[in-house]
């Protein structure tokens, strides 16, 4: 058989740019002896549900970004209904969200009778547009959900501003950003209440958990008391008469959870670093092609990537977005869309489920919704890429990627023939 041409796009037959071992470079999340043996000292203890190595990561999380209260939870998602929870607001009070974000950002509001509502992205760090919110301000509205997306904080000046003048409360969706810092504050510490995740996926991985951090005692006891119905017992306050009870829900997290996360946590900042460095390097390679933006980080920030995710200007590029991928792919490169569909656009909200729970909680028959709203978060979602973060990868593969995106981009005329018929 013909060798196949290495300087030819794989797409038109010639052989794929990337051959290094996406396995090794993109093993997540990173266990070892360290994770065992912290797994087999509460495991030899034996209290699988009472341990104190969940008190002890909440000191640590407490120390990474400096906050009065933290509170374990089982999942992200957990720590999220509860920060809903704990601001006891009432039914009906309009909350505004991105839309671009995972669906756990939201939807546990519903629950406590709250009602989202969605705003645009900014294009410049992907999180909620402050111009937006301003637009979208009504007299019934009381918080705002800022979700650092991908690992890029926020535009916190402008949030907290509008929050500050119109006296919303902020809940910072921090599952993306453990380490990151904005202006030298942590994430985690920049809402009234904020959330990290800490699922597989993320930067400091338990298997599932959620940390809910505050500053406020009062906000951290209704945590408590919707969910630890142990620790209600330790409040030293008027609602330990809800010990007896809780609010109805169970959301401790497992010790076995936190003895890996505490070994994850322990390992964060050189985890971080790591994907920091290729990710670092891997964008000045793209942006140098003229079509990519890659969201590095602007001085006041320092960022992280749970997810490294890339604009592409197709006009610039020379090839539609979907022709690309494509190309890229038969390179050998992990290369998709980003992986969360815009929640808004779900049949959750479509078909008129969120109405019925809302209905429920709120009693409002007039919800509006707009399925066909943020046009400009829409368009500009098809215009992401989503590639590895190569927690484990050395350069060779980084430069395997630049060599597939620059050979495919330099035969975009041929590619464009080649496959025509496909994208007719
Ligand atoms: C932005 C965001 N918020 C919340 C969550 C929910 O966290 P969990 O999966 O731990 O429930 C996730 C991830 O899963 C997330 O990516």
């Amino acid at each position: 058989m013909a060798a196949t041409d290495p300087s030819l796009a794989a797409i038109l037959g010639g052989s794929a740019a990337v051959t290094a071992d996406h396995a090794q470079a993109n093993r997540w999340p990173i266990l070892g002896d360290e994770d065992e043996q912290a797994v087999l000292r509460v495991l030899r203890d034996g209290n699988l549900s009472f341990h104190p190595e969940v008190q002890a990561l909440e000191a640590d999380y407490a120390g990474l970004t400096g906050r009065r209260h933290a509170l374990a939870h089982n999942n992200g998602t957990a720590g999220l209904l509860a920060a809903f929870f704990a601001l006891d607001l009432q039914p009906g009070d309009e909350v505004l969200v991105p839309s671009a974000t995972w669906w756990a950002s939201v939807l546990p509001m519903l629950w406590v009778g709250l009602v989202p509502v969605f705003c645009d992205s900014e294009e410049e760090r992907l999180g909620i547009d402050p111009d937006d919110m301003a637009r979208k301000l009504t007299e019934r509205t009381r918080a705002v959900v800022v979700v650092h997306l991908w690992g890029m904080p926020s535009k916190m000046t402008g949030i907290m501003a509008l929050a500050e003048q119109h006296d919303l409360k902020i809940i910072e969706d921090a599952s993306h950003t453990h380490g990151a810092t904005w202006r030298g504050r942590p994430c985690g510490a920049l809402g009234d209440i904020s959330v990290f995740s800490l699922q597989n996926d993320k930067l400091a991985p338990a298997g599932e958990g959620g940390i809910l951090l505050t500053d406020n005692a009062e906000y951290y006891e209704r945590a408590v008391c919707l969910g630890d119905i142990a620790r209600i017992y330790e409040l030293d306050s008027p609602n330990r008469r809800f010990a007896a009870t809780s609010f109805g829900i169970k959301t401790r997290m497992a010790p076995l959870s936190a003895a890996v996360a505490r070994v994850q946590f322990r390992h964060l900042a050189e985890h971080n670093r790591v994907r920091h460095d290729n990710l670092g390097y891997l964008s000045d390679g793209l942006e140098s092609l003229g079509c990519f933006h890659t969201y590095r980080e602007p001085a006041h920030i320092e960022r992280t990537y749970f997810e490294f995710i890339i604009h592409y200007d197709a006009e610039r590029g020379g090839l539609p977005i979907d022709t690309l991928v494509a190309a890229l792919q038969a390179e050998g490169c992990e290369v998709t869309a980003p992986r969360y569909p815009l929640v808004h656009e779900q049949p959750f909200f479509s078909e008129g489920h969120w109405q019925r729970i809302l209905r429920a909680t709120t009693r409002q028959a007039d919800l509006a919704y707009d399925p066909a709203s943020l046009n400009r978060t829409r368009t500009y979602s098809h215009t992401l890429l989503r590639l590895p973060t190569f927690p484990g990868g050395g350069r060779d593969i980084l430069d395997q990627y630049l060599a597939a995106f620059g050979k495919v981009l330099a035969q975009g005329d041929a590619i464009l023939a080649g496959t025509s018929g496909s994208h007719a």
